[in-house]
């Protein structure tokens, strides 16, 4: 079973991109740990980033016609793009967002998230154990 992991802008830059508050692991030893675990589940896992809003939304499209299930992390789209927000909204299958950090403990734009309210679930503030307990939880939904 195919699961998507979608990354926004500037997670390309993990390792080396504030690793006091995003952790020195790299996106592709995220992408490794993901596809690991995720084939202990059962899953096949594919992990895309993009910094392009419009590429995002065409992936979502994607994982809606394909009734995909999609682990997210929107990045800093998460507190703004209304455009991904009504393309999350399209899908049938489940899509869990995800932070390595805990938005809610920092600046104040970012205790929005426009994408919240159309997501299964939420997972924040865990680091790489966002990503593991995000597919954790997919096993137990339907879809
Ligand atoms: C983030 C949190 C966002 O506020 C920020 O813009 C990011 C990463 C996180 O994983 O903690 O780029 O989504």
């Amino acid at each position: 079973k195919r699961v998507l992991v979608l990354n926004g802008p500037n997670l390309g830059r993990l390792g080396s991109r504030e690793p006091e508050k995003y952790g020195s692991a790299t996106l592709a030893d995220v992408a490794a740990e993901c596809e690991k675990l995720g084939a202990e589940f059962g899953f096949d896992v594919e992990l895309r980033q993009t910094d392009d809003e419009a590429e995002l939304v065409g992936w979502l499209h994607e994982a809606a016609d394909g009734r995909i299930p999609v682990v997210l992390n929107p990045a800093a789209f998460t507190h703004y793009s209304y455009s991904l927000r009504d393309a999350i909204a399209q899908r049938t299958a489940p899509l869990i967002e995800i932070h390595l950090t805990n938005p809610a403990t920092r600046e104040e734009f970012r205790h929005t998230s426009v994408v919240a309210g159309v997501a299964t679930g939420t997972i924040a503030g865990f680091g790489l154990d966002s990503y593991r307990l995000a597919l954790r939880a997919l096993v137990n939904l339907d879809s």
